[in-house]
């Protein structure tokens, strides 16, 4: 039972079952836990369910269509950008925001976007390929 206080990660994964959200640092540090609100980027380990208010959340498991992924699910997949994994929904969220705002970004602007995703394994050029293709810069 969510009660105003408690963090929405925590809410998101042990109270609705939503597991796509990662914790990680728990310190919004490292964006495995990034959601959407609103269409924008938030640390779900940090934001109450209180802070949320009426804001509309998204998850990773709300971005695909039924069997159809989202375009940024997509091209993860077609650029190989995971690794263990545990890093990406943090990543197709942020870049599900940043695409967006801007829907073509250049690379620094991708760069800028993720800058605050960790990935301890290092598949930082996959990720930045798999965004530049989403937003159509890759075939
Ligand atoms: S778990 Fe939220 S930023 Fe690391
Ligand atoms: S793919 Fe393993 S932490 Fe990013």
């Amino acid at each position: 039972m969510a009660n105003a206080a408690m963090a929405r990660s925590r809410y998101l994964r042990f109270d609705l079952g939503l597991t796509g959200t990662k914790y990680g640092c728990g310190e919004g540090l490292c964006g495995a836990c990034t959601v959407l609100v609103d269409g924008q980027p938030l640390r779900a380990c940090l934001a109450t369910v209180a802070s949320v208010g009426g804001g509309q959340v998204t998850t990773i498991e709300g971005l695909a269509d039924g069997d159809v992924l989202h375009p940024v699910q997509q091209a993860f997949l077609e650029e190989s950008a995971m690794q263990c994994g545990y890093c990406i929904p943090g990543f197709i969220m942020s870049a599900v925001g940043l695409l967006e705002r801007t829907p073509n970004p250049s690379t620094g602007q991708i760069r800028d976007a993720l800058a605050e995703n960790m990935c301890r394994c290092g598949t930082y050029p996959r990720i930045e390929r798999a965004v530049l293709r989403a937003a159509g810069g890759r075939e």
